[in-house]
């Protein structure tokens, strides 16, 4: 039975004895190939389904590494800002734990569903009048100061944690891939996958590394752009920040690996979002389908080799965003009444033989 990450990467993961060995199951997500874009792209393409974890995102990942490690340090209660996932899986493991639990979300710029984990779970959760970049700076002056355990992805504890879907990547296919597709925001995740990496082929697991490639949406491109981005706007609003706290690590990871680090607009994006859903029957929330995006561009500009086998990371639930979803779609649910005579006609428009 898969035991969660703690239990499973424990080798690799900064344990002592003292540190509680907690778990929701996170891990251990799907790694589906593409069969459709795979052959439409004419590339060997795989998505990391993060999604699949306990709380919808990557972010259990880092948040058990984290929360353990502040029930070890004898913290009581942890604080962060998010444009949603985080916020909610801190808020889930906290709650496992039996931690105070206070979240900072951008007022009006997060995903329903998202709000309702927070919420749920039982957080304190305060939605500011302002952008992520703003909340985080308050929650690190205030995790300065009193005794509330910092939990964004400046705590380093995060990135350890993360870096385990890059040893799931590589388990699975007995080697790295040659790209690494990933949506950039806070640029937490891009480096964290590269030091899994770097890791498990110091440890010989693995003979060569991937080329890391990170995708920021357009309005919110503060590392291709090369300055902060004082007013950041995006539709996945994962995504949505201005100042990456990780700016350097994500740069640093592009450089060692050759990789590159791209924008996508936000109708690429929407795009993305749609073909992964009804090419490939993967429910991704916007920010994922930037990792797609970035793909299909890199394709569509010859930067990719025919044959190139790429892993797409959907860092997110499409759940989490149906707002997002019903907006995206043209084809909308339609009223009629009750009987077989109304439904025939209904699709009879597309035939019914
Ligand atoms: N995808 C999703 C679904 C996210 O929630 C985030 C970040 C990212 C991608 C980008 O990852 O920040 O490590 O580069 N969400 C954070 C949050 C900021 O508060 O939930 P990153």
């Amino acid at each position: 039975m898969w035991k969660g990450i703690l239990e499973h990467y424990r080798d690799y993961l900064p344990l002592s004895e003292r540190t509680p060995i907690i778990s929701l199951q996170e891990g251990n997500t799907p790694l589906v190939r593409a069969e459709t874009l795979s052959r439409e792209l004419n590339i060997d393409l795989y998505f990391k389904v993060e999604g699949a974890n306990p709380t919808g995102s990557f972010k259990d990942r880092g948040m058990v590494v984290a929360i353990a490690k502040a029930v070890e340090e004898g913290s009581t209660a942890v604080i962060c800002a998010s444009t949603g996932n985080t916020s909610a899986s801190a808020a889930a493991y906290a709650a496992r734990v039996g931690l105070r639990a206070v979240v900072l979300v951008p007022e009006g710029h997060i995903a329903v569903g998202k709000l309702s984990q927070a919420v749920m779970y039982g957080a304190e959760v305060l939605a500011v009048k302002g952008n992520f970049d703003q909340a985080l700076d308050i929650v690190r002056s205030i995790s300065r100061d009193h005794p509330f355990t910092l939990v964004n992805s400046i705590n380093p504890y995060r990135l350890e944690g993360q870096k385990t879907a890059a040893f799931e990547v590589c388990d699975r296919l007995g080697e790295a891939p040659d790209v690494l597709a990933i949506p950039v925001g806070n640029a937490g995740n891009i480096s964290a996958y590269w030091k899994g990496f770097v890791e498990y082929h110091r440890a010989g697991v693995i003979r060569r590394l991937p080329q890391m490639w990170g995708f920021e949406a357009e309005g919110a491109a503060a590392i291709v752009r090369g300055e902060p981005i004082p007013n950041p706007e995006t539709v996945a609003t994962a995504i949505r920040i201005g100042n990456p706290a990780s700016w350097k690590l994500a740069v640093q990871a592009q450089r060692e690996s050759g990789g590159r680090i791209e924008s996508v607009s936000d109708e690429e994006i929407l795009r993305a979002y749609r073909l992964l859903a009804q090419a490939e029957g993967i429910f991704a929330e916007p920010a994922s389908a930037a990792s797609l995006a970035g793909v299909i561009k890199m394709r569509e500009k010859g930067w990719l080799a025919p044959g190139t086998r790429v892993v797409a990371v959907l860092t997110g639930n499409g759940l989490k965003d149906p707002s997002t979803a019903l907006e995206a779609v043209t084809v909308k649910p339609r009223v009629i009444p009750c009987d077989p005579e109304a439904v025939l006609r209904a699709i009879s428009e597309r035939g019914v033989r």
